[in-house]
């Protein structure tokens, strides 16, 4: 995904629902970037639009308001149903537009920036994310200064390092799980998988149940899948969270109930060593699971 903004010294964007601005060379680079793209903005950007819609743009726009209309333009309810309709478009075909709170959102999933940079502070109320505070974004190219009256501003090319290489398998984990339609997981957490509940309890969309115990847990999972028709998402840590899914787990292959389970494992160097916590997990549930795998490379996460 790319996001794309104009921004003032302090990374204000807009006041009164308006931009502080309006640069001619600004909006034009605005509509070569993203014409015969899809774009993707809050409801009060849309809002703040002329002629509330882009052309020749396939429009989509965030809002809670369920009876909220808004023309041609594709309405979204939650991140969740946005990374759905965004399925079907390349990710580097997607730009961000805006506002402050969907540039905040979507952060983490763009690649590439395209910021005008206004030298002026302006008394904004709504504000972009200060990429220049930020160490993973880095500045790969900027043009010379360009005036506009009094004003001085540049354009200026910022990608996240590494771009989606960089991303870190506890994002990628969260991000496989949204593009499966995920909503709702049943995790217990343990020392292997701490990073991935820290990820998962930042998405608003993605609701996590917890119970007192692994063996409820799957159990829950099951009821769940029996009940909603989709499939029961587990969590567990490595070792004992691990084994004390499997009852759940031969109850739901001999009645063919959907699960996926994932438990955490001990450090790859570690795997074989009868290190704290390591069980073979694959190996014991190899008789009562469809597939099972441990996955040893950060690249694989994806495709698994
Ligand atoms: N300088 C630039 O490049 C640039 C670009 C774009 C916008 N702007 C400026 O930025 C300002 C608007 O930005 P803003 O941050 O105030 O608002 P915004 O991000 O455009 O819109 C916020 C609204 O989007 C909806 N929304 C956001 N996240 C959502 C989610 N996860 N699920 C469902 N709905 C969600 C909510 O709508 P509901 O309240 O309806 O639920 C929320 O109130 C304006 O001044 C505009 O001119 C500047």
């Amino acid at each position: 995904m790319n996001l794309i903004v104009s921004a003032d010294e302090n990374w204000g964007i807009g006041r009164n629902n308006q931009l502080l601005v309006r640069i001619p060379d600004d909006l034009r680079l605005f509509r070569e970037l993203t014409e015969g793209k899809v774009v993707v903005m809050g409801r009060k950007t849309r809002e703040s639009l002329p002629n509330g819609i882009l052309a020749n743009r396939v429009n989509l726009v965030l809002t809670h308001d369920r009876h909220y209309e808004a023309g041609n333009a594709v309405v979204v309810h939650s991140m969740d149903e946005l990374h759905r309709r965004l399925e079907p478009y390349p990710t580097d075909e997607v730009y961000v537009i805006g506002g402050g709170s969907v540039y905040s959102q979507l952060l983490d999933e763009c690649s590439t920036a395209y910021v005008t940079k206004i030298e002026f502070a302006y008394a904004a109320d709504a504000y972009a994310p200060n990429l220049d505070h930020l160490p993973e974004w880095e500045l790969i190219a900027e043009s010379e200064e360009q005036t506009y009256f009094d004003l001085i501003y540049y354009f200026a090319n910022i990608k996240q390092r590494g771009g989606t290489m960089d991303i870190t398998g506890r994002k990628l984990f969260v991000k496989a799980l949204r593009e499966e339609g995920v909503d709702t997981i049943f995790g217990y957490p343990g020392g292997m998988v701490t990073d991935i509940f820290d990820e998962l309890y930042k998405q608003e969309d993605i609701r996590v149940v917890l119970p007192r115990h692994e063996q409820g847990l799957i159990f829950e999972a099951e009821g769940y899948a029996k009940a909603s028709g989709k499939v029961g998402v587990c969590l567990v840590t490595s070792g004992p969270g691990a084994t004390n899914i499997i009852t759940g787990l031969a109850d739901a292959h001999y009645d063919s109930i959907p699960l996926v389970c994932i438990t955490g494992q001990v450090p790859l160097g570690l795997i074989g060593n009868d290190a704290f916590q390591e069980v073979d997990i694959v190996g014991m549930t190899q008789s009562v699971t469809k597939y099972g795998v441990t996955v040893r490379d950060r690249k694989d996460l994806g495709r698994i």
